[in-house]
Order: structure tokens, then sequence, then C-alpha cells
């Protein structure tokens, strides 16, 4: 993903956007935001928008996305995991005081990132997309946590990374194709349905893991459907959650 994504901005309250989507606006290195009148969007297109103070994604066919950090955080609080049980934790090698350094590579609604720093490991998380970015740093802005949230990939960092901060742990959940088959399963949930439309497939999986296992210290993980074969075969072990299996590959 070497060149550089157009997004469509609303100019709704410009006036009070947040200093980082101003600076996003500004920086066109990284960012490729074309900032339209909300009376010429006004509903036809896919773009972004501020409002109520918040960013916020339309989706001309499927409604609105933001995300709420608080929420997420808080529906955590209330779940009472024993983490010694957590599939997650277990495939992350989270337990009593090991609080390992996890790279969650694939940050998406960020919902999977707030669970691992709320299980205690120290975090750093990415994420590609440049719409997918800003509504993650918006929800950050609003809902301080101790982790940073960095636009890229994090295979493309090379020289950057060192010996120290390198992670022990790099977490990876791709876009994967809708699934094929006689019975149609339900649809996905509405935000996972506008990323399908916004993001589309990941189809580097297999030289992304690759990469990781050349760069994670001890272990790295990779979200998978429970029926779904693993993108690299025979992993260390395999974790099943309800819906999900997290396959863990460790470096020896
Ligand atoms: C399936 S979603 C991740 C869902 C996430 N685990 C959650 O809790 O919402 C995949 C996300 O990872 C991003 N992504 C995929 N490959 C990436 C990479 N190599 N570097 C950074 N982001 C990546 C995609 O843009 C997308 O937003």
């Amino acid at each position: 993903m070497n060149e550089l994504i157009k997004i469509k901005m609303s100019d709704q309250e410009i006036d009070a956007w947040p200093s980082f989507l101003q600076g996003a606006v500004n920086d066109k290195n990284k960012f490729c935001i074309e900032i339209e009148s909300e009376r010429k969007l006004c509903g036809l297109c896919d773009y972004l928008y501020f409002s109520e103070g918040k960013l916020k994604f339309h989706s001309v066919d499927l409604g609105i996305m933001c995300f709420d950090f608080e929420e997420t955080y808080r529906y955590h609080q209330r779940q009472q995991y024993a983490i010694s049980r957590e599939p997650l934790a277990k495939a992350l090698g989270i337990k009593g005081i090991e609080r390992p350094f996890v790279w969650d590579t694939t940050c998406g609604t960020g919902k999977d990132s707030l669970l691992i720093n709320y299980f205690g490991a120290k975090l750093r998380t990415f994420e590609r997309h440049p719409a997918i970015y800003l509504l993650l740093a918006d929800a950050i802005r609003r809902y301080p946590l101790d982790f940073e949230i960095v636009f890229a990939d994090a295979s493309q960092l090379f020289s950057t990374i060192t010996e120290e901060n390198r992670p022990d742990v790099i977490y990876y959940d791709p876009m994967y194709p809708e699934k094929t088959g006689s019975k149609k399963s339900a649809l996905p949930r509405k935000e996972m349905r506008i990323f399908k439309e916004v993001v589309g497939e990941d189809f580097d999986s297999a030289e992304f893991l690759e990469w990781a296992l050349k760069t994670a210290k001890s272990r790295v993980v990779v979200k998978r459907s429970l029926s779904a074969v693993p993108i690299k075969e025979n992993p260390t072990a395999s974790y099943n959650g309800k819906s999900t299996r997290y396959d863990m590959y460790k470096i020896f």
C-alpha cells in the first residue's frame, strides 16, 4: 500500500476540528484528504465528518461508524475475565506477572487492542488504512489509554526497528474474503461490513506472517475463524474461543 488513499472529508464543524485532524489535513505526504462542503456531499458518498465532538465515517450504504473506546473499555471491565483462561491471553503468553510487549499490527476498530491492553500487556498498535486510522486517533483522543496507535504497516518500518523496541509478540488479524458455501452465515455486524467496503481484503497475509516470524522475539499470534485453515501450517498451538481461533507460532 504505497500510494496515498484519497479520503473525502466534510467541512462540517471545521472550526471545532481537533488539532490532530488539522495536522492530518496539512500532512500531504501521509494523508490525501479532500475537504468538500457538506452540501455537496450531502450523504451521497462515503466520507468522514466531524460532529458533536466526534469523528465519524458515513457509508452511503451502511450508515455511520464511530469508535468509542470508553464504551469498549467499560464492556471489558464488566466481563470479569479470568485472564488465565482467556484464549487470547493464553495465545499471547500473558500470565501472572508476565507483561509481554505486544504489537497489534491490525488495529481495526481497536477492540482487540483494548482487550490486550486490559489484559495487562505493554502495547503498540498499527493501522495502515488512513480513514480507519483517523477514526482510531479520534477515539484515543477522546478516551486516552496508555498505548500508541501508529499510522503504518509495521512490516514496512525496516530501519526503525531496533533490538530494544522489537516486540515480544506480534498479533495479526487481517481481513479475509467472505466465506462461500451452501449455508449463508449471518451477516457480519455493521462495522465489519463497513470494513469490508472500505478496507477490502488484506491480500498480503502470507508475506506479512513471514515478516512477523522474523521480527517478534518470542511468538506470533494469528486470529482466524474457527473453521478456517491456518495461514501457515503447523502452528505451535491453537486456542479456541466461541467463534474464533488464535494460532500461535512460537519462535525458537
Ligand atoms: C480484521 S480488521 C482487524 C480487526 C481488529 N482486530 C479489531 O479488533 O477490530 C483488519 C485491520 O487491519 C488493518 N491491516 C491489515 N493489514 C495491516 C498491516 N500490514 N499493517 C497495518 N494495518 C493492517 C486493516 O486496514 C484493517 O483495518
